[in-house]
C-alpha cells in the first residue's frame, strides 16, 4: 500500500466532517493514519481518495465508519496497579459527602465501568456512588450497556484482576454462557450510558472523578488541553482525575491547578479553581 500524504488526510478529515459531523482535525494523524490504513485493508478500498470518494458519495453509514475509525481496544482491571490505587483513593472522595459521582469518558465496550463497579461493590461503597459512561461511538456503548464479553477475554480479564485482587473471585460478577459471559444486572443498572464526543462537548455534570483512560493519547495537544480544560472545569475542588499511564497533563495549561496522586498511574488531583 502507498504512503498516505498530509494534504489527503486533511481532505479525507474536511469531507467526513461535511457527512458525518465529526471533527477529526484534531486528532493524532499518525493514529488516525494507521485507523485509515486499516479501513483501506479491510474494504479493500485502493487508496484515500477512493475512501474520500466513497464517504462523499454516502457509501458509508455514519456510526459504522465511527466504529471503525475509532480504537476500542480495553480490559477488566485494565493495568491492575492502577486499580489497586483506586482503592486507596475513593475513601477519601466520601471524607465530606455520602455519595459521589464518577464519570468514565471514552468508555469503549465497558470493561473499565464494570472493573469501577466491582471496586465499589467490594468496597461496599455500591449505593453511595452515581456512574455515568460515555463513549462517541454509538455501537460501542450499545455493547457497553450489554455487559457483554466474549469468554476468549476472560482468561486475560481474570489474570488482571488476579492481579488486583489475589483472592477476589472474578467470576461470580458474571453469567457464564457458551461463548459469551454476561456482566451482572444490578451492578450494570447503575450506571448511565450516553453518546457525548469530547472534542464537542463544552460542559456537563460537576463530578468527583473523572476517569477517561487511554482516549487523549488519539488527541493532538491542542484538543487534549480543551479536553483537560473541560474535565478541570467538571470536577469539584478536590476531586480526581485518572488518565492512561502513558498520558500525561503536565506538559498542559491546566497543570498548576492539580496536585499528582500517583505518577505511574497518572492520578491527579484538582486543588485550584
Ligand atoms: C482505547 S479505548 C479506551 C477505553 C477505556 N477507557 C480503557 O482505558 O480501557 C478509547 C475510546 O475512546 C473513544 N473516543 C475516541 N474519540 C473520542 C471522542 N472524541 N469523544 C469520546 N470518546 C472518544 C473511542 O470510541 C474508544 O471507545
Amino acid at each position: 500500500m502507498q504512503e498516505i500524504g498530509i494534504a489527503e488526510l486533511k481532505k479525507l478529515t474536511e469531507v467526513i466532517k461535511e457527512k458525518f459531523g465529526y471533527d477529526f482535525r484534531d486528532y493524532a494523524m499518525s493514529s488516525f493514519k494507521r485507523r485509515v490504513t486499516r479501513i483501506l485493508e479491510l474494504k479493500k478500498i485502493p487508496n484515500v481518495e477512493a475512501l474520500t470518494l466513497q464517504i462523499a458519495g454516502n457509501v458509508f453509514v455514519k456510526e459504522d465508519f465511527l466504529h471503525e475509525i475509532t480504537v476500542n481496544v480495553t480490559e477488566l482491571f485494565r493495568d491492575p496497579s492502577f486499580w489497586r490505587i483506586m482503592k486507596t483513593v475513593l475513601p477519601n472522595l466520601y471524607l465530606n459527602q455520602e455519595k459521589i459521582r464518577i464519570w468514565h469518558a471514552g468508555c469503549s465496550s465497558g470493561e473499565e465501568v464494570y472493573s469501577m463497579l466491582i471496586l465499589l461493590k467490594e468496597m461496599d461503597l455500591i449505593d453511595k456512588v452515581e456512574i455515568i459512561a460515555s463513549d462517541i461511538d454509538k455501537c460501542i456503548l450499545a455493547k457497553a450497556k450489554e455487559g457483554k464479553i466474549s469468554i476468549r477475554n476472560m482468561e486475560l480479564n481474570e489474570k488482571n484482576y488476579i492481579r488486583y485482587n489475589p483472592t477476589g473471585d472474578l467470576k461470580k460478577y458474571f453469567l457464564y454462557d457458551k461463548d459469551y459471559v454476561y456482566f451482572d444486572k444490578d451492578l450494570l443498572s447503575k450506571v448511565s450510558f450516553r453518546e457525548i464526543n469530547l472534542a464537542e462537548v463544552k460542559s456537563f455534570t460537576k463530578c468527583d472523578l473523572i476517569l477517561c483512560r487511554n482516549v487523549m493519547i488519539y488527541f493532538n495537544q491542542n484538543l487534549q488541553n480543551d479536553v483537560i480544560k473541560l474535565f478541570h472545569e467538571m470536577l469539584f475542588n478536590y476531586g480526581y482525575l485518572a488518565i492512561g499511564s502513558k498520558e500525561s497533563i503536565i506538559w498542559s495549561e491546566y497543570a498548576n491547578k492539580f496536585l499528582v496522586v500517583n505518577n505511574e498511574e497518572k492520578i491527579y488531583k484538582k486543588f485550584k479553581e
